[in-house]
Formats: structure tokens, C-alpha cells, sequence
């Protein structure tokens, strides 16, 4: 089979090669599932472990990437013909940061996994493939943010990045979960698509910008019960005593400012007493182990016509290069899909 592989610590153009001849796995043993992968989608979290874990850390081979689309192949021989999975049904899901660390990821043909331990959930019908890739981790991201911050109806939600991976399905699920408004931060270029998932007003970062400024001016008088940062901007935490109730939340799973500052601000945010100079507001920042459950939820949200991957394109398998440049660009649009094969042989 084909797979991406990688044998040294680096960017994705300095160490992914296109393996043609891997050995595809199975037949499953008595727990596992094979499954066909036909979509696999990028995230910013796989290049960065990509770049920093060094090889006796990892395996040689290691295939990148967590997400996928793509049909059962083959059932492990305990693995009831009265269970939920059935040869040939589509599914979506991730793999988990464990088994990129342990070699395993989705940029290849085939994925034998134990099927008590993968996240998955039926594709429902209507769904694309190439959408439904795009769903798990991003989605399940978005999911935790909203459940963490505990929305209610008729909250007032800020959403930070809101044309990326993760917070265009922020902005959808906030609204699926009963927000009464819910304000996108993006570029100007992304003004309509945000608009089209769902917001009330859109802000241009860089129209008005500092944009923290801005939002402290404009909502001082209205202020939001929720802020929903997918890019971890601190200047927008440290401004949000102006603009987020005292009641409220600032969630935060970015790290776009560099993993070194992230850690460093999220020990300050969640530690620093008030009486030391703390931002008296409730902030929260964590890493997001996804689960079957919330991608049925997902599912659930797709099936009622409340949620949609957006996807900026999809990519050859052999164009991954071109997929990464986009990613790294930090200006995708939703999720960045690579076609792995046909749904068909
Ligand atoms: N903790 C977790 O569990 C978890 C899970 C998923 C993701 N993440 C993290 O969350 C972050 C976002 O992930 P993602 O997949 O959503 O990324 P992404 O899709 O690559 O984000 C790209 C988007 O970010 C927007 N953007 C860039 N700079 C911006 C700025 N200064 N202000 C507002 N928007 C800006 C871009 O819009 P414009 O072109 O309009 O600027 C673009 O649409 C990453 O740091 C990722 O590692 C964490």
C-alpha cells in the first residue's frame, strides 16, 4: 500500500517520503477493525510533533496525520455481526496523539486498529466523505470548548479564528448549543464564509486592529458571557475583564503566538493571583482526548443539518507538500483534505 512516511525529526517537505510498496496490514486480529481510508485531513498539532519529537522517540516510518474517512474492510473475528460496525459501512474518526507518537496515522491506505480503543462513528447519509474526514479533531476541539464552557441558552459568544479548522465548527456548534449570538474574529477575506455558518457580526482583525482594543470598545456595554480563542491570543485574554462578564469564560486552545510563549501564558493565566496582577477572568486551556461518544454527537449535529466541514481543498495523495505549505501558510480556510484513494477499487 501507499503511505507518507517520515524517519527523522523535521518539517514536512524536509522529511515526508511517498512509500509505494508498505506492507498493508491485517487480516484484523479478533478485536481489530481494518479500515479502507479514502480522506485523511491535516492538523497544525501533527507537523508540530512531526518537528519536535526525535527519533528514539518514535518509530521509523512513523505515518503523520490523525483524522480519516473511509470504509470498514475487514471485522476481527470477535467482533459480532450484531455489532454497530459492518464491512463496507463508511465511517469517520481519529486516531489518537498515542499512536502518532507509536507510528500509526492516516496518511496511507489502510489502518488495522483495535476497535475498542479508535474513535469512529457512521458517516451519515448526506455527508461526503471528504467532509466527514475533516470532522474529528477539530470538531471534537470545538465540541470540548463549548461543553468546558458550560453555554446555556441565550449566551453571548466570541469566537477567535473563526474561519479555521476549529472555529468554524466553534461557531456551529455554539449555535447548535443554544448561543444567541455568537461573533466571528477573522480576516476580511473570510468575512462571508464565517457569515454563512452562522455568526451575528463578523470582526476584521485587520481592519480594526488591535483587535482586543477594538472588541473592549465596541462590547464594553454589552458584554459576552463566553470567549472561544482557537488561535491563543493574550493580548485578547488580557483585555477580556473590558469585554467578558465577571461570570464568564475564556477558553483557549491555540498556540499560534509559539509552544514556548503558549505555556508560559497559560501558567500565568491560570496560576498569577489577582492580588499579583492576574486577569480576573476564568480561563481555561487543554488538549483534547477525543472520544466515539462526540463524535456520534457530531454526527448527530451533521444528521440535523446544524454542522458542515468546511474545506478549503482537497489535495492528491501525491500533493501533500502543497496541502502542508497551506496549512503552514496559517491562512486555510476549515479543513485541508487529502484523497487517499476512491471510495471504489
Ligand atoms: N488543544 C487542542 O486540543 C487543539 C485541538 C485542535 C487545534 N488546536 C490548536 O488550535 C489552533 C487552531 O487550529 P486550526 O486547526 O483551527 O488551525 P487552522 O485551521 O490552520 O487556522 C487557520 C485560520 O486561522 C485564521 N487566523 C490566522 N491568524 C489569525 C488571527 N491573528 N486572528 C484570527 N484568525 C486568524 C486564518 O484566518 P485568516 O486567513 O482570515 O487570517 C485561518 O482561517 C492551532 O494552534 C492548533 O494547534 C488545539
Amino acid at each position: 500500500m501507499r503511505a507518507w512516511t517520515f524517519s527523522q525529526r523535521g518539517m514536512p517537505r524536509k522529511v515526508l517520503t511517498l512509500s509505494a510498496n508498505l506492507p498493508t496490514p491485517g487480516p484484523p486480529g479478533p478485536s481489530q477493525l481494518l479500515i479502507r481510508i479514502t480522506h485523511a485531513a491535516l492538523n497544525p498539532a501533527c507537523y508540530m510533533v512531526m518537528s519536535i519529537i526525535p527519533w528514539p522517540f518514535r518509530p521509523k516510518n512513523s505515518i503523520p496525520e490523525l483524522d480519516f474517512a473511509g470504509t470498514i474492510a475487514g471485522l476481527g473475528s470477535a467482533i459480532g455481526s450484531s455489532s454497530r460496525f459492518k464491512v463496507g459501512a463508511k465511517v469517520f474518526g481519529c486516531l489518537s496523539m498515542k499512536d502518532m507518537l507509536a507510528g500509526k496515522g492516516t496518511l496511507t491506505e489502510y489502518i488495522c486498529v483495535e476497535a475498542t480503543e479508535i474513535v469512529i462513528a457512521a458517516v451519515p447519509d448526506g455527508l461526503e466523505l471528504e467532509q466527514a474526514a475533516g470532522f474529528c479533531g477539530c470538531g471534537i476541539s470545538a465540541l470540548r470548548m463549548v461543553q468546558r464552557a458550560g453555554i446555556k441558552d441565550g449566551d453571548r459568544v466570541l469566537v477567535n479564528g473563526a474561519s479555521g479548522g476549529a472555529g468554524t465548527m466553534a461557531v456551529q456548534i455554539a449555535r447548535a448549543m443554544g448561543a444567541r449570538v455568537v461573533v466571528g474574529i477573522c480576516s476580511g477575506r473570510n468575512v462571508e464564509l464565517v457569515r454563512s455558518l452562522g455568526v451575528d457580526e463578523v470582526i476584521d482583525y485587520q481592519v480594526n486592529h488591535p483587535v482586543d482594543k477594538y472588541i473592549a470598545q465596541q462590547y464594553s456595554d454589552h458584554p459576552f458571557d463566553i470567549v472561544l480563542d482557537t488561535i491563543g491570543s493574550q493580548d485578547l485574554f488580557v483585555s477580556s475583564p473590558k469585554y467578558l462578564k465577571e461570570s464568564g469564560v475564556f477558553v483557549n486552545i491555540g498556540s499560534y503566538e509559539g509552544s514556548l510563549w503558549t505555556i508560559w501564558c497559560v501558567m500565568q493565566n491560570k496560576m498569577r493571583p489577582r492580588i499579583l496582577g492576574g486577569v480576573p477572568r476564568r480561563y481555561d486551556f487543554f488538549g483534547t482526548t477525543p472520544d466515539s461518544a462526540s463524535a456520534e454527537i457530531l454526527a448527530g449535529f451533521a444528521r440535523d443539518g446544524k454542522l458542515r466541514a468546511v474545506v478549503d481543498r482537497v489535495f492528491k495523495m501525491e500533493d501533500v507538500f502543497e496541502a502542508y505549505d497551506l496549512l503552514l501558510s496559517k491562512r486555510a480556510r476549515g479543513k485541508i483534505i487529502i484523497k487517499i484513494q476512491d471510495l471504489d477499487n
